[in-house]
């Protein structure tokens, strides 16, 4: 099978400022595969480069099986792209750009968009450049989905929508997956590709430092757990717990950090009065930390 998108050894630099620096990947067709990285790591960077957008410095990118610096109009049409901070017309209405780009794609008319700013609450009589930020974000959602491409290019697709909307942006990824199209899409919250990709590949300095199955990812994420419980409990026990790290007791307050499935520790809790759980999932700094110090050993 063709991989979707492969990357070898590509680089970019600014000048002499690092971009990203010898990526290799393979995105297999039919996959949500989630780019995690914090600012600055080269999430964008890595897109613009699969559109043809800037060019490498050195390595290259294929993009269902060509190079996206001779694909053309026909790379194009089968590539949905969002942009980190999509520039549209500000002057169009979402149904005057959307029906122009439609056209440019080879649709009649609108075609799905109508469908999809539908399911968006998007009101595409008004000029873009009237539309509150999360409104235009899903001008560009639309614009890229709309065309039902084989493959869709998302940088921060969820940048600006709120969670109704979010969610209904995860329907549309999830539908696209079922249809065997490739959903390629950036982001920096863990929680996000979590939720949505197969696997998930970690860019840091421009660097992919981790690509990793959801599975296994989750088998390492961290969490920080906040336990309330009525009255005091003992801090042996819960320190005893594989997989449970620097466990606090103060008070009914107990605080800890968990590896992996919480399951031991919920189940622990619950012999004691529990009056409040809150869990904050680790950021990526953490993240990468856990990888480097690990190597890979889930302990
Ligand atoms: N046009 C440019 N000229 C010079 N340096 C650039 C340019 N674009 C990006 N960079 C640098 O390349 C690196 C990667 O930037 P990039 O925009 O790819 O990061 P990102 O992962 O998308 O970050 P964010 O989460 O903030 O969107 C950064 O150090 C950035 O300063
Ligand atoms: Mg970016």
């Amino acid at each position: 099978m063709e991989a979707a998108i492969r990357l070898e050894g590509l680089t970019k630099y600014y000048g002499r400022d690092r971009g990203v620096v010898g990526l290799d990947l393979e995105v297999l067709p039919g996959e949500v595969f989630g780019y995690l990285g914090p600012n600055g790591a080269g999430k964008t960077t890595t897109i613009r480069l699969l559109l043809d957008l800037i060019r490498p410095s050195s390595g290259r990118a294929l993009v269902l099986g060509a190079d996206p610096r001779t694909g053309g109009p026909e790379l194009r049409r089968q590539v949905g792209y969002l942009a980190g901070d999509p520039a549209l017309y500000r002057k169009m209405t979402g149904r005057q750009l959307l029906t122009y780009l439609g056209h440019l794609r080879g649709l009649d008319g609108l075609g799905p968009a109508e469908m999809l700013a539908e399911r968006l609450e998007l009101d595409l009589s008004r000029p873009i450049g009237d539309l509150s930020r999360g409104n235009r974000q899903k001008v560009a959602v639309v614009q890229a989905f709309m065309h039902s491409p084989q493959l869709l290019v998302l940088d921060e697709p969820t940048s600006g929508l709120d969670p109704l909307m979010q969610r209904e942006f995860y329907r549309l990824v999830a539908e696209a997956k079922e249809q065997g199209r490739t959903v390629f899409l950036s982001s920096h919250v863990l929680s996000e590709v979590e939720r949505i990709a197969d696997r998930v590949g970690i860019v840091r300095e421009g660097r992919l430092v981790v690509v990793e199955g959801l599975e296994a990812l989750k088998a390492k994420a961290l969490r920080r757990l906040e336990i309330h419980f009525a009255g005091p409990v003992p801090r042996e026990e819960f320190a005893a717990l594989p997989g449970v790290q620097d466990v606090v007791v103060e008070d009914g307050l107990l605080t800890c950090t968990a590896v992996g499935s919480i399951d031991r520790l919920v189940k622990a809790a619950a012999r004691y009065e529990v009056t409040n759980v809150v869990s904050h999932e680790a950021d990526l700094e953490e993240l990468f930390l856990r990888y480097y110090e690990g190597a890979g050993d889930a302990a």
